[in-house]
């Protein structure tokens, strides 16, 4: 579960960058898009470290989803006796929120790739012409549009939470959390990747509603 979700916080922080590349316009964007098919050619095929990509963060989310789901029967089966009075002392909201958070985000996943990427759905009446040809017009239009902003924005504070508990678990299992001190720094780790990655991917939307991005 660990090694999957450090393979998706690096996926998150670069695609984040990327997004922001928004903000240098209409080209820029394009180009970087175009780029990232052509990434390594002429030894891989056109498209080839897209692919390559998607197929290692595919394996990553069936090894994650796989993970979660056995680590949730197996805390299920330690505790059949409900507890009498269950009071939160220590953990997180964030952590109580992992199972749900989780799934909230395997949903909008779904969304996000039949809007984006292999579906490309746009519902907006905007100029969006050939999305495979633009995929900045795409993104802008579709934030144009209320309610897909706000899909986007829900989406962002259930990864916020997801980041913060997650990085600080993946710290723990790989042995980094031994002392006081290396728990604060995990904890800290979690808070400023959740901020720098929902923060950075809610610039775009924020940016399209406020009229920077266009
Ligand atoms: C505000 C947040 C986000 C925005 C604006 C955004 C935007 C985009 C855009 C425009 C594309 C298509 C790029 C292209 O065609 O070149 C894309 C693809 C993709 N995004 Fe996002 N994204 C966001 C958040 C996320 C998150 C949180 C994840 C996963 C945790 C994610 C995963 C993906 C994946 C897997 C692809 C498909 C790449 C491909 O195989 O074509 N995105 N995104």
């Amino acid at each position: 579960m660990a090694a999957s979700g450090l393979l998706f916080i690096g996926f998150v922080l670069g695609h984040m960058y990327g997004n922001l590349k928004a903000f240098a316009g209409e080209e820029t964007f394009n180009n970087y898009a175009e780029h990232l098919r052509e990434f390594g050619e002429p030894i891989l095929p056109h498209e080839g470290f897209l692919w390559i990509a998607r197929v290692g963060l595919l394996a990553a989310l069936v090894v994650h989803v796989t993970c979660a789901v056995i680590l949730a029967r197996r805390a299920g089966r330690a505790r059949t006796v409900k507890y009498v009075v269950k009071k939160n002392t220590h953990s997180s909201f964030s952590s109580h929120w992992m199972r749900w958070g989780g799934a909230t985000l395997l949903l909008f996943i779904v969304w996000h790739l039949l809007n984006f990427s292999f579906g490309k759905v746009n519902v907006s009446n905007g100029e969006t012409g050939d999305p495979d040809k633009n995929p900045y017009r795409l993104m802008v239009d579709n934030f144009d549009v209320w309610w897909l902003t706000a899909i986007y924005l829900v989406a962002m504070v259930a990864l916020a939470l997801h980041l913060h508990h997650g990085t600080f678990s993946s710290a723990q299992t790989l042995g980094l959390t031994g002392t006081a001190r290396a728990r604060r720094n995990a904890r800290a780790a979690g808070l400023v990747i959740a901020i720098v990655v929902a923060g950075g991917f809610s610039l775009v939307p924020i940016g399209v509603l406020a009229g920077i991005i266009d």
